[in-house]
């Protein structure tokens, strides 16, 4: 418990200097690299076209975090709204 703590503060303090490293391990955490490859079309499209598609722009996070607590239009994936939104724009604006 106590080092799970402390390897979570390690990993915060360590984030804001690598914040697309950051995203990535979001996007492996919360199970999106299962069907997101980041190069390959898996269960779904390749995060590498999914950054073609919105180009970097995610003002269509909440659009799609929607959908993802709906579990329409996108696989249901249950997770906090602050979780689901930092794993779509890291999926929309990581490079
Ligand atoms: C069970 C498989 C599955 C999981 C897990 C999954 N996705 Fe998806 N995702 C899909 C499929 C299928 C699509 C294509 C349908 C669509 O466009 O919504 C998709 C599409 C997307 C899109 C593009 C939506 C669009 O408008 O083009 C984004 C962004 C996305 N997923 C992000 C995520 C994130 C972030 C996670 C983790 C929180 C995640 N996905 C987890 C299957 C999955």
């Amino acid at each position: 418990m106590k080092a799970a703590a402390f390897a979570l503060l390690v990993a915060l303090a360590g984030s804001s200097s690598a914040a697309l490293g950051q995203g990535m391990e979001l996007l492996r955490s919360k199970g999106c690299v299962g069907c997101h490859d980041a190069e390959r079309t898996k269960v779904g499209p390749s995060l590498k076209d999914i950054r073609a598609k919105y180009g970097g722009d995610t003002s269509r996070t909440p659009q799609i975090v929607a959908r993802m607590k709906d579990g329409k239009g996108h696989p249901k994936i249950a997770a906090p709204d602050a979780e689901l939104t930092a794993a779509v724009q890291a999926a929309i604006a990581a490079k």
